[in-house]
């Protein structure tokens, strides 16, 4: 039996990729503090150390109550073992609230369970839209919105998208987790951003870059104009390498060590935090690395059509680009705007902690 005491309001926590262990950090600190009983369900989407281990232990979460250990499988194969083990699970621990976090497939398959089991949903980072049918992130994130109870947005632009498709009256605007987080450790870098990043590998005057949608690493071509365009910058750029890169530059045979561009092992949070802060310039296609650098002030490039971030835009702290566009767009003018907090001010968490035990 993993629960405490009776009297407790009782929230399980379904994770499983790296974006969501950042998100549960905060969330599980305010539930914690709130007396709230929390367990974490990690469904195993990713497994390796550096995707995993390695948030738990600088965020100072602890180990998952249980791991399903589903690792890598097609979308669809992944999604069906992840249902399968999750509904036994969830249905034993009959908790006050189930939490999903973000747009990945163990997202969906936590939300599919609760919708054929009489306990509520809570999606955080509801609202967002690419409004790319072609993401597997997108019909995951809509799929969730529609078949949880509560909703809570990040940004008042969630929110509209929300009440656009009559999801109004289930939906609170409280606010995105993961500035909570980035805020804490920020802070907490104390100046020495310039010594974290350099023990993690990454000296000088550099860009830092990650790419590993599929809809850039799953095309030959378009992954080697990536590489080649992000190579031919004159600042050096670290790319820290996500495994679903690395397995696509094998297969194609393409060499990431090219030209200013040089590969890293993925980055724990800290080090992520501290490089982006050091860096001149983020050239990514993540969702979570075009707010922290907009919340860090510095400038971001984004190799994608479309963001579900659209305020980053805003001043031109954020660009939207094609592969061919890399290189000017780095080189934009500086941004000088104001930025502001579209994503709140760091206490999303205690927000949801709020809704969560009122509504219970
Ligand atoms: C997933 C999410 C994406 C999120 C990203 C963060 C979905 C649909 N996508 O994408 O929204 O931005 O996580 O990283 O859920 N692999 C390893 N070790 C691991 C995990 C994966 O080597 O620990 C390899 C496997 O070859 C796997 C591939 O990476 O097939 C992709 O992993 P997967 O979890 O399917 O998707 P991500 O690309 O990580």
């Amino acid at each position: 039996m993993y629960w405490g005491k009776a009297n407790r309001v009782r929230i399980v926590s379904v994770v499983g990729a790296r974006p969501q262990f950042v998100k549960l950090a905060p969330v599980h600190l305010s539930l914690t503090r709130h007396d709230v009983d929390h367990i974490i369900i990690h469904t195993g989407q990713h497994y390796d150390e550096q995707l995993s281990d390695v948030f738990f232990k600088q965020l100072a979460l602890p180990a998952p109550a249980i791991n399903l250990h589903i690792g890598s499988q097609t979308h669809a194969l992944q999604t069906a073992k992840m249902i399968e083990a999750l509904e036994p699970q969830i249905t034993d621990l009959a908790p006050d609230w189930v939490i999903a976090y973000g747009d990945t497939n163990s997202t969906l398959a936590c939300a599919i369970v609760c919708s054929k089991l009489p306990f509520r949903l809570a999606h955080i980072e509801a609202g967002l839209r690419s409004n790319n049918r072609n993401m597997p992130e997108e019909h995951n994130r809509i799929i969730t919105d529609h078949s949880s109870d509560v909703l809570l947005a990040p940004s008042e632009t969630a929110m509209q998208n929300l009440k656009s498709e009559g999801l109004q009256s289930r939906s609170h605007f409280v606010g995105d987790v993961m500035i909570d987080i980035l805020s804490k450790v920020s802070d907490s870098l104390n100046g020495q951003h310039e010594s974290i990043s350099s023990s993690a590998g990454l000296n000088g005057k550099f860009n830092i870059a990650t790419i590993h949608r599929q809809e850039n690493t799953d095309s030959k071509a378009r992954l080697q104009q990536i590489i080649n365009h992000i190579g031919n910058l004159e600042t050096p750029t670290y790319i820290p390498a996500h495994p679903r890169l690395i397995k696509c530059c094998e297969q194609y045979s393409i060499n990431l060590n090219s030209g200013n561009l040089s590969p890293i092992n993925p980055l724990g949070y800290r080090e992520l935090v501290a490089s982006i802060i050091q860096s001149q310039h983020v050239i990514t296609d993540s969702g979570g690395l075009q707010k922290e650098a907009h919340y860090l002030g510095t400038p971001c490039t984004t190799i994608r059509t479309e963001t579900e971030w659209p305020e980053t835009l805003l001043g031109n702290w954020n660009a939207l680009t094609e592969p061919e566009d890399i290189g000017d767009l780095v080189h934009r003018p500086q941004p000088t705007e104001e930025r502001g907090y579209p994503y709140g001010v760091g206490n999303a968490s205690d927000a949801i902690t709020n809704i969560l035990c009122q509504n219970n």
